[in-house]
């Protein structure tokens, strides 16, 4: 008999342990089938139309939020709250809570109705605020960020939240497309890219598969 037919069942149960403790954290969620059937119900009945993400981008943040247990959310630029749902419904499962922006006072009261119809009110803090005073005063620390509001501003607005990220937390930035390429490609979204991406202690990848999401993990403070 040779030594990997040997060694081999041993390394198949240490693989084995692995994946079962790994499942049994991600499985340390809070579930409720109610709620859940809730909120994909809203989902399925609403047009949205007021500049609000596309499902595939909400399904994205949804999946970060679960993946990495995140707690404490922060969005800027809320609209009429598609993309707040999707972030909530996460932190319904987490036990965390969202805090969204918005400056526009007729999306941020039909957002608040979306957020009760989708039955998600208890972990949004929602705010009709401009988000270029607001983010500076607000202390966190956050450990997810949903960033969606003025373009030109994202640099500024990534500057003023890297101090109250957690290491280990996530930035993330919509309607970013690879720098000279289509729109996100330019203007405010590029500056915002390149900066983050020059900065040794983030690790940014782009996802394509909707409107174009930047999503940039700090590794750690500096
Ligand atoms: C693209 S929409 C957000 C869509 C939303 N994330 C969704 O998917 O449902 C951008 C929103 O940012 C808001 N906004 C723009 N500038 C802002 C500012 N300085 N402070 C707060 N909100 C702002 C706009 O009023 C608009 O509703």
């Amino acid at each position: 008999m040779s030594i990997f037919k040997i060694k081999f069942p041993g390394i198949v149960l240490i693989i084995s342990l692995f994946f079962l403790s790994t499942n049994m954290y991600s499985q340390n969620l809070r579930e409720d089938s109610q709620l859940d059937n809730r909120v994909r119900e809203f989902l399925r009945s609403q047009r949205w139309y007021d500049m609000n993400i596309p499902s595939v981008d909400g399904q994205l943040l949804y999946d970060i939020i679960i993946k990495n247990n995140y707690t404490s959310a922060l969005e800027i630029g809320t609209s009429t709250g598609h993309s707040g749902i999707w972030i909530a419904w996460a932190l319904s499962k987490t036990g965390g809570k969202l805090i969204t922006l918005e400056i526009d006072e007729g999306r941020y009261r039909e957002a608040l109705e979306n957020f009760r119809e989708a039955g998600l009110s208890e972990y949004i803090d929602a705010r009709l605020a401009d988000a270029h005073e607001m983010v500076k005063e607000l202390e966190g620390p956050f450990d997810f960020v949903f960033s969606d509001a003025d373009k030109n501003w994202y640099k500024n607005y990534f500057i003023d939240i890297d101090p109250k990220l957690k290491v280990g937390g996530c930035f993330t930035a919509h309607n970013i497309a690879e720098i000279g390429r289509g729109y996100g490609g330019y203007g405010g979204q590029a500056d915002f890219l390149r900066y983050v991406r020059s900065l040794p202690n983030y690790e940014t990848s782009l996802n394509t598969r909707g409107g174009g999401v930047s999503v940039s993990y700090k590794k750690s403070e500096k």
